[in-house]
């Protein structure tokens, strides 16, 4: 483990830290205007909500690194107290970065983004029409955190009208894959939150699991299972009991015999073509010093399938 003190640091040194360690962060693309009618506009990654009632978001809007100048954003907010911002996705995020270039106060970032304003209900910047998510804003207060080069400067402001596209919804719930967020990470770095980087994990408001301390000393000692895995098998609300367990060892003896390769090789193929019936019944049948690894590692399968008490009863038989 390396250690940091911030005060003995660079402040470059210092955002490299943060924005490495703290992300992926969800990108604002913040629509202004100013008391001259010039819009602006141009993407904050310091950005999150932090309230519901009334719906309230936060971004950061920092001095300039190079001379703790204040960004047009700023200026404009202080100057009109409203926003619009957008959410930013695949399809337009180099649009996006290129709206990020610190181009003079008097020139228009949607002109040289290419991006679409269009008018708002209620505030007078506008929104940006390639957005399928889109929040009116109203500022309520501006933090400043300091007056250095790189000071931030907190924003806060509560969201007085959603626009939202109609075909990224799914049952009332925006789909993560169909609106195709971006995100910042360090560097140049952007993380695109759709396809293999999504993932379900149930919440436990109403089904509160056993917890990692119940967990038996083997499994949660194990060299094999990942604090990913040990999680997910600390989500159940009751580790199975001898019956079930009696169970589903007979449910696989009675089966009829498949049709497989009974060999070391065939037991690597199936846990590729992740097959977890076939590395079931291989497991349960391997007779050897083998057959604690092979029972581990079809668990490991099972949590992988979200199958959580298939992984405890394979976890349970091994001896
Ligand atoms: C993806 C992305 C995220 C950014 N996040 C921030 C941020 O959180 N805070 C900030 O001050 N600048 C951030 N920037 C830099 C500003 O967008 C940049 O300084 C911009 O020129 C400011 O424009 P303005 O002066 O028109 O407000 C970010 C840039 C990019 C590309």
């Amino acid at each position: 483990m390396l250690h940091f003190n911030p005060i003995e640091m660079s402040v470059p040194e210092v955002h490299r830290l943060l924005v490495g360690g703290i992300g992926p962060r969800p990108i604002a693309l913040v629509s202004t205007i100013s008391n001259d009618g010039i819009f602006n506009l141009a993407p904050y990654s310091f950005f999150n909500t932090f309230g519901a009632n009334p719906p309230m978001v936060a971004f950061s809007p920092a001095r300039r690194g190079s001379n703790g100048t204040l960004k047009d954003t700023y200026n404009n907010l202080i100057e009109t107290g409203e926003c619009v911002i957008q959410s930013v996705t695949f399809d337009i995020v180099s649009q996006v970065s290129i709206a990020s270039g610190e181009y003079p106060s008097d020139v228009d970032e949607f002109l040289k983004s290419g991006l679409t304003p269009i008018d708002s209900d209620i505030v007078k910047p506008k929104r940006v029409k390639e957005s399928p998510f889109q929040m009116e804003c109203i500022l309520k207060q501006m933090i400043n955190l300091g007056d250095k080069n790189a000071s931030g400067n907190l924003a806060l402001c509560e969201v007085v009208r959603f626009h939202v596209a109609e075909d990224v919804i799914v049952n009332g719930t925006i789909e993560p894959n169909l609106i195709d967020l971006v995100s910042r990470m360090s560097a140049n770095y952007y993380c695109r939150a759709s396809g293999d980087a999504i993932f379900q994990l149930e919440q436990p408001n109403v089904k509160i699991g056993i917890g990692l301390d119940q967990l038996p000393e083997a499994i949660r000692n194990s060299k094999f299972l990942t604090g990913y895995e040990l999680g997910r098998l600390a989500s159940i609300q009751k580790v199975p009991d001898e019956m079930q367990l009696e169970n589903f060892v007979k449910q696989f003896k009675d089966e009829k015999p498949m049709l497989y390769e009974n060999d070391k090789m065939a037991f690597q193929r199936y846990l590729r073509l992740k097959d977890l019936v076939k590395v079931i019944h291989f497991s349960l049948n391997i007779d050897s010093s083998e057959k604690n690894n092979c029972l581990t590692k079809s668990a490991k399968l099972a949590i992988e399938l979200d199958q959580i008490d298939t992984a405890w009863l394979l976890l349970m038989l091994q001896s």
